[in-house]
């Protein structure tokens, strides 16, 4: 086979498929050759040119106008016709949000979003953000059992997510799979049949977010960041769309939540699974900020984000012709030797684990990353403090299968109840 550029495409390029066991176990481990030998590839299966390297991925971030991020959140598997005629049927039409929209357009209305982000204000939610999961460790303390997933990794951070947004709390456990629905529609390679499952999953969360959208616009002012684009919209229409307000309604409750949750499972399946790094955890709490830190770096919940070059454009020695789509795999270049030592190795002491690529980089980093952080943190506090003795259980680990969103689908620990430090010093 030959690329959109001309040039052959190797054996192992040829042979990538993102959707096979060793990317859906561990995609940094999957693209070592890549990293090794060939850091930017076409892979006619996916259609998307792919980049393994730390530099060559940043160089990518850095530049959004040859490199625009409008295809982030299109779907990386095209729809059926009868998917897509489900989700004509449901009015579906997600567009720009702030993640998928080009400059200038995007720095004028993040830069009207950022009230919500100082950190005062997001150190106002700590306190809540305690509270749930404390309640959740309370549940659980005297079972000894647990899968952490199912009882709080992701249904903590969707309370904390609709309480920043000032979305009410109604229907979790639709709200998830809601969720599910998007993140395969986006990233996934639904079968012929589960597209259809998956476009009325899809549907029935555009029509719920429109509801909920108008519901928030009938009533007074809340508290939450709906709320600010509600009245940014009022005030600066042209800033702050119409369509905007559906389509971020949509995406924000994942973004906000999913990311998180798989942040936590990995963090604590990586800490304990080397029972010394999580004594020494328990040991000196201080250590923990840096522990998320490194758990982001090597284990992070998003592993790869899109961009589409608007222009023929070189990256790593490679031309990507104008509208070629590109797939930077974020933690291959977290596993770049050429930028972090020993990258395979988790290191809770290492110096530069900030800058990782899992909040991407640039003008459209992440902007929920530090109320992301502080979530994997209060978690680690409580455990740690509460739950020192905490285990993981010899268990095969299984993940939804797409590009971009990883983390295991259940996490199972166990514990000597009569261990609790609270019960032996009450
Ligand atoms: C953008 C990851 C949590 C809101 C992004 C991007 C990534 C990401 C990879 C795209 C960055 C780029 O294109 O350079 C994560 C991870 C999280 C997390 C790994 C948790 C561990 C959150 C939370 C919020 C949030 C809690 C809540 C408010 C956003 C927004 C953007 C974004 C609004 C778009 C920013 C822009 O385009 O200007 N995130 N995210 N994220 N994230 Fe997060």
């Amino acid at each position: 086979p030959v690329a959109p550029n001309g040039c052959p495409v190797s054996p192992q390029a040829a042979g990538f498929d993102p959707f096979d066991r060793p990317y859906q176990l561990d995609p940094a481990e999957a693209l070592r050759w890549s990293r090794e030998q060939e850091p930017v590839f076409y892979s006619p299966r996916l259609g998307y040119w792919v980049v393994s390297r730390y530099a060559d991925i940043k160089a990518i971030f850095r530049d959004n106008l040859t490199f625009s991020p409008s295809i982030a959140l299109e779907k990386i598997t095209p729809s059926s016709d009868e998917a897509l005629a489900v989700l004509e049927r449901y009015d579906y039409g997600m567009h720009r949000t702030l993640v998928n929209e080009d400059e200038p357009a995007h720095m004028a209305r993040r830069r009207e979003l950022l009230d919500a982000f100082t950190p005062e204000v997001l150190e106002a939610h700590a306190p809540m953000v305690r509270q749930l999961v404390r309640e959740k460790l309370d549940a659980i303390i005297d079972r000894g059992r647990a899968d952490l997933v199912a009882e709080m990794f992701w249904e903590v951070p969707l309370t904390v997510a609709l309480h920043f947004l000032g979305v009410p709390e109604e229907d979790m456990e639709q709200l998830r799979r809601f969720s599910v629905a998007h993140t395969l529609n986006t990233w996934g390679r639904p079968s012929p049949e589960q597209q259809v499952e998956v476009a009325e999953g899809v549907g029935k969360f555009w029509q719920y977010s429109g509801q909920v959208l108008r519901k928030m616009q009938s009533q007074p002012r809340g508290h939450g960041w709906m709320y600010d684009m509600i009245e940014k919209n009022r005030q600066k229409p042209d800033v702050v769309t119409d369509s905007y307000l559906h389509s971020m309604m949509m995406a924000i409750i994942v973004a906000a939540h999913e990311t998180t949750a798989l942040a936590t499972a990995n963090a604590f399946r990586q800490l304990l699974s080397r029972p010394a790094v999580w004594a020494e955890l328990c040991d000196n709490p201080e250590l923990i900020p840096a522990a998320a830190e490194e758990c982001l770096r090597h284990s992070g919940s998003v592993v790869a984000w899109r961009r589409i070059a608007t222009r023929d454009a070189e990256v790593g020695g490679v031309t990507i012709p104008e509208g070629g789509r590109i797939l930077m795999v974020t933690a291959s270049g977290n596993h770049d030797p050429a930028h972090f030592e020993n990258p395979d190795e988790l290191d809770i002491y290492r110096d530069n684990a900030v800058d990782h690529l899992t909040f991407g980089y640039g003008s459209h980093q992440c902007m929920g990353k530090n109320l992301g952080r502080m979530e994997m943190r209060i978690f680690l506090e409580e455990f740690t403090r509460r739950l020192p003795q905490l285990e993981l259980e010899e268990q095969e680990f299984t993940f939804l299968p797409n590009t971009s969103f990883r983390g295991p689908e259940a996490l199972w620990v166990r514990w000597d109840p009569a261990q609790n430090p609270e019960r032996r010093d009450p």
